[in-house]
């Protein structure tokens, strides 16, 4: 069969030069040395530099920028961070910043952490007595233990290691179906290599115990892993975060023409909008991953496992609802969340990627659990921010002025136009064709 221009064998074996070649040829019909410039463009002067980053994936061709900044006056548990956030979007970090501004004249943010345990999961099928697996693993559960002691041992020292143990039949709702969960403590790491490599040598040593034992039969014998694998939902990994002060002290809003207690009571009404409605609820929780996932990817950590955790845990009773809560009480205003997170501050990307190292180091090298209380109070300040914003002006002002910047590049604004144009909108509402009438004005 005739090859497709389109297919390809060896495009890993390439080199970088050779692979954006390739592209620009095939799919982007653009002149391959042209392209070739572009990319390089982003490349790192130095080569060291770029062979460390080369290195965290593969077929890279070149760095995708994305802005690294920073939301000072961050008060959490009485200590004052500059937080780093690594975020596209151009009103989040100005958001964050305002929020913890606003909270830090009342008495800032605490946070603690619940529990740190994570879940790992061995699946496989068993076709016979359920009752005889269930005593035998009980009887072998420390034996289990003692087998991973060679991958244990390091992270025991540190005061992590497997917890606990369970095995469990669902077999009521996949044949033959049952699951060996295994709860962990990691420490400082995020810990999935730990667990997995824990999880396949539960498999294997659970397979071989059975297959030695003479108390099973032989299709008994005939277990079938079918993975070997950590669990991303840990919400036994959770931190309780909130901000809290008499309603009286919110000050007043919308140049004094909403007051402290209408603007208590319409924020109280629009978390419970998003504790009830799920498509509210959505919103309201991607406006918290604004801020978590932007401190998440500062310190190399993995959003995507963040994230992933954080919706589930907002549908854990069968409604997806918003992670956050609020009450107006005896004359105080509290807003809180309790958030599972998994994170961790040694191992992964945190030391290797020298920008991570760098955010961790701002952040006064946080140990996993105080790392974990300052992403969680980033995620409520962005909440509180975006609420704030939504139940009193509204979003679109803050968020369009912040836009403009992009609006300007967009018409390749010189910089003495971008000056101009930040002086006429200060006080005016920011659109796509206001800035092109401005531009167009000013350029004729
Ligand atoms: C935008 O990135 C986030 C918001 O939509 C969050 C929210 O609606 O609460 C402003």
């Amino acid at each position: 069969m005739e090859k497709n221009e389109k297919e390809i064998t060896g495009f890993s074996k390439m080199g970088k030069r050779e692979k954006i070649a390739w592209l620009a040829k095939n799919f982007l019909y653009a002149s391959p040395v042209e392209v070739v410039k572009e990319f390089a463009e982003y490349w790192h002067d130095n080569i060291e530099a770029q062979k460390l980053l080369d290195g965290f994936s593969e077929n890279t061709l070149t760095n995708f920028p994305v802005p690294f900044g920073i939301a000072p006056n961050f008060k959490i548990n009485d200590r004052v961070y500059a937080v780093p956030m690594v975020i596209e979007e151009s009103s989040v970090v100005a958001a964050a910043s305002n929020a913890a501004k606003f909270w830090l004249s009342r008495g800032g943010f605490k946070a603690e952490v619940i529990s740190t345990r994570k879940v790992g999961q061995v699946h496989f099928t068993y076709r016979g007595d359920t009752q005889k697996l269930i005593s035998f693993f009980n009887s072998i559960k420390e034996e289990l233990k003692q087998g991973v002691k060679h991958i244990t041992t390091n992270m025991e020292e540190r005061g992590g290691g497997v917890v606990d143990m369970e095995l469990i039949d669902f077999t009521n709702l996949e044949p033959d179906y049952f699951q060996l969960r295994a709860h962990f403590e990691t420490v400082d790491s995020m810990g999935a290599n730990f667990i997995n490599s824990c999880l396949e040598e539960f498999g294997s040593l659970l397979r071989s115990k059975i297959a030695l034992s003479s108390q099973f039969s032989e299709t008994e014998k005939e277990i079938e892993i079918v993975m070997c694998i950590l669990s991303n939902y840990t919400p036994e990994c959770l931190v309780h975060a909130e901000v809290s002060c008499k309603v009286s002290e919110l000050g007043s809003f919308d140049n004094d023409t909403v007051t402290a207690e209408e603007f208590a009571y319409k924020f109280e009404r629009a978390v419970n909008i998003a504790r009830i409605d799920p498509y509210r609820a959505t919103t309201h929780n991607k406006g918290i991953m604004n801020g978590i996932d932007a401190v998440v990817l500062a310190t190399g950590n993995d959003f995507r496992a963040v994230e992933a955790c954080a919706h589930t845990f907002a549908c854990r009773d069968g409604v997806y609802r918003s992670l956050s809560e609020c009450k107006v009480e005896n004359g105080v205003f509290r807003f809180w969340m309790n958030f599972p997170i998994a994170i961790g501050t040694v191992g992964g990307l945190t030391s290797l990627h020298p920008l991570a190292k760098r955010s961790l180091e701002l952040l006064g090298n946080p140990n996993a659990k105080q790392l974990m209380e300052i992403i969680v109070c980033v995620g409520l300040a962005q909440n509180f921010g975006a609420l704030r914003s939504l139940t009193t002006v509204g979003i679109q002002a803050g968020h369009m002025k912040m836009h403009l910047t992009n609006i300007l590049a967009s018409m390749q604004a010189t910089d003495e136009e971008v000056a101009k144009a930040k002086n006429y909108f200060e006080e005016k509402l920011v659109s796509v064709s206001a800035v092109r009438e401005f531009l167009e004005k000013l350029r004729t």
